[in-house]
């Protein structure tokens, strides 16, 4: 039996530069992405018949074939050829439809885990090309840590170590947002924005990526990398959930160094500078809205993807 640690993402930038010329229905993407030490933990347990069951307690989990951590685990059996099924048990600690990649990283750790578990020997570049077959943030939750995305998000570059960064997220329980609903939604309002060939795209994506923000990470600077976070999708998510604006601010009034939706939401962050700041900002946010369905998380930076916790 394999348990594995499975980090949560939230994306420091995200620039959407136009439709992907070669995937239809996806556009091409500028990001930052960094790994958090909010993760959920899997366990797998081999079988001697060749069933891939899912369990998990969450709800809003489904514990079928739609799961994307069934259909890691369906990819890499087809690629092993007979080694037997597996049970796949998902302790859920990362929120559902949140904007943090929770699902991509379960298919991340099943990737990784069923390597182990069957021996198979993948190179990380021959788990990286399964990733990118299930989503597009499956890459980067693999190796984890701190990496510009380009392309879909699946073409990846690692950038300095950010480890030990402090951050708060803040979301209502109830409150989910579909990513095909956000980018279609973009894709609606700003489409006429959008570079349309292959040299518009690629002067944008030159340009693009914030220098600055590289060169504020490069040089681990907090306060002036805050100063260049940016989120495409907060122009359709924000003024379609107002509540989700409302946490934005509260962040700020509360003095965050920056604070940010991640990915396509809900989800909102905030950078701060210390551990004990980031309990201290939980406790303000709580004391301000007083309401039992915001959920808050201090977290902080972490340098790992998918990481085994024990094995037996
Ligand atoms: O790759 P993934 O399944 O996570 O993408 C979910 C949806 O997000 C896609 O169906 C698409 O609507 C949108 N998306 C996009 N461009 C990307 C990544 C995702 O439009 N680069």
């Amino acid at each position: 039996m394999y348990r594995l640690a499975a980090p949560a993402k939230i994306n420091l930038f995200l620039q959407i530069i136009g439709d992907r010329l070669e995937s239809h229905g996806f556009h091409e993407l500028v990001m930052v992405m960094q790994a958090i030490t909010l993760a959920d933990h899997i366990e797998l347990t081999p079988r001697l018949d060749d069933g891939i069951y899912i369990d998990c307690a969450h709800p809003l989990v489904p514990c079928d074939p739609s799961n994307l951590a069934y259909r890691a685990a369906k990819l890499l059996q087809k690629q092993a050829g007979d080694r037997g099924g597996v049970d796949i048990y998902i302790e859920k600690r990362i929120p559902v439809g949140a904007g943090l990649a929770g699902g991509s990283t379960n298919a991340a750790a099943v990737l990784v885990g069923l390597d182990l578990l069957w021996d198979l020997g993948l190179t990380q570049e021959e788990l990286q090309a399964l990733a990118a077959q299930l989503g597009s943030d499956v890459p980067f939750c693999l190796r984890g840590g701190t990496a510009l995305a380009l392309g879909r998000g699946d073409e990846l570059t690692p950038l300095v170590n950010l480890e030990g960064m402090s951050v708060v997220l803040a979301k209502y329980r109830a409150l989910s947002v579909s990513t095909p609903w956000a980018y279609q939604t973009y894709r609606q309002q700003f489409q006429t924005t959008y570079a349309q060939t292959a040299a518009e795209q690629e002067q944008q994506r030159l340009q693009g990526g914030s220098p600055e923000l590289l060169r504020t990470i490069a040089q681990r600077d907090l306060q002036n990398l805050s100063q260049h976070l940016k989120n495409d999708l907060e122009k359709v998510v924000l003024p379609a959930y107002p509540n989700v604006q409302h946490l934005r601010q509260a962040f700020a009034d509360f003095g965050a160094v920056g604070t940010m939706m991640s990915g396509s939401g809900p989800t909102v962050f905030a950078l701060v500078e210390t551990h004990d700041k980031a309990a201290e900002l939980c406790q303000h946010m709580a004391d301000k809205f007083q309401d039992p369905d915001l959920e808050l998380w201090p977290c902080e930076f972490c340098s790992q993807g998918i990481h085994l916790i024990s094995s037996s």
